[in-house]
């Protein structure tokens, strides 16, 4: 392995308190073998957050929330926010995940505000991107892309020490629907590849100086992980579905290593 590697589990809203413990500790052990240079994330609900962040206290294994609130402390019910988060011992933060686009309406404004709140405090914001099924169709994938891109970093004052991190997640390919064992469409690793050096391009362009880091997302599985990882401008992985399965994810770990 020569480049920084990015493993992320996102639990989204598939594990309950009582399964999460037991997921964080498989993730402990897998930390033991890896080398450094490897980045291995949880994103548990805000529920077990806390729990989970007990269990991995200060080993190798990371912690973040799967959304943050911009708002410090107030009237937000329900919301929690990325200074409690931080609070928490969280690291990362997922900013503008498809599901939160899609489902909860987040647009691309709530999305900056999100990253602002997250660097203000100091986590660090992993920014989702990607484009539908229809907009892929249309031809407009491209466009969609710059412009998560723009909203999201256009004059932002990006600290020096911070990594950019961007999850390219084609949403055609995230798993979806009934339950965690739909699997979305397969993302040619090539393709992926292309995108991910437009995100880079794109990205250098709004945020100079800054080298941004771009893992991929949808449907990852242990047979396919090997292949976007071994891609020049992959730097990791955002698993879902998977991520909550300890073999699939235990394995998802081992292979992307060998690589
Ligand atoms: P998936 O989810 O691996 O279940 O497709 C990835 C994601 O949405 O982060």
């Amino acid at each position: 392995m020569t480049k920084p590697l990015y493993l992320m589990a996102n639990w989204k809203m598939y594990v309950g308190p009582k399964e999460a413990g037991a997921l964080a500790k498989r993730s402990l052990g897998l930390a033991k073998k890896m080398p450094r240079g490897v980045n291995l994330v949880l994103f548990p609900s805000a529920l077990s957050f806390s729990e989970v962040k007990k269990l991995i206290g200060k080993s190798k294994v990371a912690a973040g929330a799967q959304n943050v609130y911009w708002v410090g402390r107030g009237g937000e019910t329900g919301e929690v926010s990325a200074q409690m988060y931080k609070e928490a011992g969280a690291k990362y933060a997922l900013v503008g995940h498809s599901e939160r686009r899609h489902l909860f309406h987040e647009n691309n404004h709530d999305v900056r505000q999100k990253i602002e709140a997250a660097l203000a405090v100091g986590l660090i914001p992993v920014l989702c991107v990607g484009e539908t099924k229809n907009e892929k169709q249309n031809g407009d994938a491209e466009e969609v892309i710059e412009a998560h891109l723009r909203a999201a970093y256009t004059e932002i004052n990006w600290p020096k020490k911070t990594p950019l991190i961007i999850a390219y997640e084609p949403v055609w390919a995230i798993s979806h629907g009934a339950g965690k064992n739909q699997q979305g469409e397969y993302c040619d690793p090539k393709k992926a590849e292309q995108t991910h050096l437009l995100i880079k391009h794109f990205t250098t362009a709004l945020v100079p100086g800054v080298a941004p880091v771009v893992l991929y997302g949808g449907s990852v599985r242990p047979n396919t992980v090997v292949d976007y990882v071994a891609m020049p401008n992959v730097d990791g992985v955002l698993v879902g579905a998977a991520s909550t399965k300890p073999p699939e994810w235990e394995a998802i770990v081992k292979n992307a290593l060998k690589v």
